[in-house]
């Protein structure tokens, strides 16, 4: 494996992105960097951390195994790893809000922005983007921010906690390309932030709604039960889970 660390980048997943066109990159190459001055979240979102305190890096993994139609099940695979670590560090009541955004007590510890290559029109690898509080504990813009420092009092080795991640990482990346497919989806239905709780969501129109969250679809859309026994699929533009 192959670890870049960077004191200052844009961000992770665009520098491993070019690195990927310039190069023939060895898998499960890393970049990790202590800064990032355009980090991106998703849906064209900013990712802010501060300076060496966080954990903020990217992962390229060949993942031609799967299908374009089956990418979720790689932001499934990253999600389950996460969640794993941060069991082993002790740290409670960890969810997974649909679709990747990982919670302790109800607050954003960590998220994921999965950018696939594609090739002749079929998927040959991910980049992984992953941006895990650590160390910091105070957020100005973030009021539902937490991190591993504020829920432990531990301060934690960037280091140590990258090496724990990439070895989860690769026991669930080798569980999804192996085609365990049912696995992973049940263990992620299984840390579903409200799963089968009465939930309030927003609609594309800003309307509310009730609904309780039954799992996902193959391709990653929600699934809700919703007034009158009725079961809809949405997907992340359509909706909005109010905490
Ligand atoms: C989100 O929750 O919106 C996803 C955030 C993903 C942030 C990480 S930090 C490392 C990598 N580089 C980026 O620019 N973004 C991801």
């Amino acid at each position: 494996m192959r670890i870049v660390k960077l004191h200052t980048t844009d961000s992770t997943n665009d520098y491993l992105k070019s690195l990927a066109k310039e190069q023939k990159l060895e898998e499960d190459t890393v970049v990790w960097a202590l800064e990032q001055t355009n980090g991106r979240g998703q849906m064209g979102t900013k990712w802010s951390s501060d300076a060496g305190k966080n954990l903020t890096f990217s992962v390229f993994r060949k993942i031609q195994q799967i299908t374009i139609d089956q990418q979720f099940y790689a932001l499934m695979a990253a999600s389950l790893a996460i969640k794993d670590v941060l069991k082993k560090l002790l740290i409670k009541d960890v969810s997974v809000k649909w679709p990747n955004d990982i919670l302790s007590d109800k607050k954003k510890i960590c998220g994921i922005l999965i950018e696939n290559v594609i090739k002749k029109g079929e998927l040959n690898a991910m980049v992984l983007g992953v941006g895990l509080n650590v160390n910091q504990t105070i957020w100005e813009q973030a009021p539902r921010a937490t991190s591993i420092k504020t829920l432990t009092g531990i301060h934690f080795d960037l280091q140590e906690i990258l090496t724990l991640l990439l070895e989860q990482f690769h026991y669930y990346v080798n569980m999804l390309l192996a085609g365990d497919l049912e696995t992973i989806k049940k263990d992620y239905e299984a840390y579903l932030f409200r799963k089968d709780k009465p939930s309030t969501f927003l609609n594309r129109n800003k309307e509310q709604f009730v609904g309780i969250i039954q799992g996902v679809t193959d391709q990653g859309k929600l699934i809700l039960l919703e007034e009158d026994n009725v079961i809809n699929t949405y997907d992340l533009k359509e909706i909005e889970l109010l905490f």
